[in-house]
């Protein structure tokens, strides 16, 4: 063979290898549907509770124990992969600030389709920190329709349960949704917060299955807290509709509700259509609700013996809905204290 004909070859193989090199990450980073594992393993309102499967966190006698809730984060392969450090950036500061014992995700860390390297890189990032983190799903993380992303609900729980320092722990397979898990924290050897990280689906509604684990669960953690439930708090995505109805009543100087400290909404406040979690919640000891999905809303109001918290945005991917300027950026932060809780946004410097 001449050597020009040689040189064309070789040439010809080097592109063709590229091209399948470029096709191949292509397909397996944004075209091919990764199915996580299926577990069975369905809850009934007479299994037996035990408090060694829940989590525990121990905080230290005196001293505060500060969560750190990032909401929305919403990371995307395609739109974000050269924004992700600003974020990042920002979620380090907010960390530098508070240091928290606990960082709590209140859905949509991913959004669009594209999660996986979001996803794994979120896990592998929140992991270098070494603080436990606990999130929960919102209604984009997998996917803009139902599981339509690169990774399913069952592959991004897969992700999350390989996570070192990962609280996530899928509950179980038939409450209609699988990020469901509970977390204790403890102070010399007794509960003193009781952490509900509650899935509430795609555009769905917290269950009536779920409601009824939620109290089998208050109801355990009860008996082994000497008969009285402990003080607890719910993480969820979807605002429900007690929200919206405390907003209401706040704006219109109706009913009893309370502000703590800035009030912003820059959005409907329409999320979640269910009803009866919110009381069945606070018969079991919940004194504080946090939320996510609508950015650019912001409160904490207290209603109905209950603490509603939008939470905070965590930083400016995703955008905002109905056109809204980006104004509101950081986290929410609740400390527990000396019996007490309190609740306050933390915002991300410019
Ligand atoms: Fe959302």
């Amino acid at each position: 063979m001449k050597k020009r004909n040689k040189i064309i070859l070789v040439a010809c193989i080097a592109v063709a290898t590229v091209a399948l090199i470029c096709f191949l990450a292509v397909y397996f980073v944004f075209l091919h549907r990764y199915h996580g594992k299926e577990i069975e393993a369905p809850w009934q309102a007479e299994d037996p509770f035990s408090l060694s499967n829940i989590a525990t966190l121990e905080k230290q006698p005196g001293q505060p124990f500060v969560i750190l809730n990032l909401a929305d984060v919403q990371l995307c392969d395609l739109e974000d992969l050269f924004h992700m450090g600003e974020t990042r950036q920002k979620i380090a500061g907010l960390i530098e600030k508070t240091h928290p014992d606990l960082i709590t995700l209140t859905g949509d860390q991913t959004w669009s389709n594209e999660n996986l390297i979001s996803l794994l890189s979120l896990v592998s990032w929140l992991d270098s920190f070494q603080i436990p983190y606990a999130p929960v799903f919102g209604n984009h993380d997998f996917g803009n329709d139902k599981n339509s992303a690169v990774l399913d609900c069952a592959a991004c729980c897969d992700v999350y349960e390989k996570g070192k320092f990962s609280l996530f722990k899928r509950g179980p397979s038939n409450l209609g949704s699988l990020g469901n898990y509970v977390v204790n924290v403890t102070e010399e050897g007794k509960i003193v917060k009781t952490l509900y990280f509650l899935d509430s689906g795609y555009e769905d509604c917290i269950t009536d299955a779920q409601i009824a684990w939620v109290q089998w669960n208050a109801n355990g953690i009860r008996a082994a807290n000497g008969g009285t439930y402990a003080e607890a708090a719910c993480f969820f995505h979807l605002p429900l509709p007690e929200y919206a109805e405390a907003y209401r009543q706040y704006r219109t100087g109706e009913g009893n509700v309370s502000a703590v400290g800035e009030v912003y909404v820059t959005y409907s406040l329409a999320g979640s259509s269910q009803n009866g979690f919110f009381a069945a919640a606070k018969s079991v000891g919940v004194s504080d609700m946090v939320c996510g999905h609508q950015h650019g809303n912001l409160f904490t109001l207290q209603y109905d013996g209950v603490r509603l918290t939008f939470a905070l945005k965590t930083g400016k991917l995703g955008g905002y809905y109905a056109g809204e300027d980006v104004t509101l950026d950081g986290a929410t932060c609740l400390i527990l204290d000396g019996g007490k809780t309190t609740v306050f946004p933390v915002f991300s410097d410019p």
